[in-house]
């Protein structure tokens, strides 16, 4: 298995290893940085798919998850996360994005374990790539809670299921 800890693209190995640092559960758990990593393929894909600039889904891959206390509901981890980012920003951890962005990573963290669906295309983006990961957790994605007609998809969102199913059999939870 590649290292979870590795960011695909070097601008984002300083946000990667901050939240290493902040992250408290197993890395090799539902919500940990193996799950990151294929929100980052997700979000690259839906991006690619819908035209959408995809830094701040990429972002929001290695941020959105990085504060949980637990691995169950943790109503509290989206905000921690929202508030992550912020310290991240001031201490010039992020890449550079404009004010705007940044206000959409800060809304994509805070909002993405609701049943929100309308929203500015970068934050679908960010929050279906989450959702598309959900057969980690047993559930196969519901089209109809996906925003962007790109992860509604079937070929999308049968190779979204195939990463977490291969994950899951390499565990030997599947
Ligand atoms: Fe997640």
């Amino acid at each position: 298995m590649a290292d979870p800890w590795h960011s695909p693209d070097p601008l984002l190995q300083p946000l990667l290893d901050a939240s290493r640092e902040r992250f408290v559960l197993d890395p090799y758990g539902y919500h940990g940085p193996v799950h990151w990593q294929r929100v980052y393929l997700n979000a690259s894909l839906i991006c690619e798919g819908e035209g959408i600039d995809s830094l701040v889904p990429r972002c929001f891959a290695f941020l959105h998850d990085s504060c949980r206390l637990d691995e169950h509901i943790d109503a509290g981890h989206g905000a921690r996360a929202a508030e992550f980012a912020m310290g991240l920003r001031e201490q010039g951890v992020l890449p550079p994005m404009s004010d705007e962005r940044f206000d959409l990573l800060v809304y994509a963290c805070r909002h993405h374990s609701g049943k929100l669906q309308e929203a500015e295309p970068e934050v679908m983006a960010c929050w279906d790539a989450d959702r598309l990961d959900l057969l980690r957790v047993g559930i196969v994605p519901d089209p109809r809670r996906l925003c962007t007609p790109f992860a509604r998809l079937e070929e999308t969102i049968d190779g979204a299921c195939k990463r977490a199913m291969d994950w899951l059999e390499d565990r030997g939870w599947a």
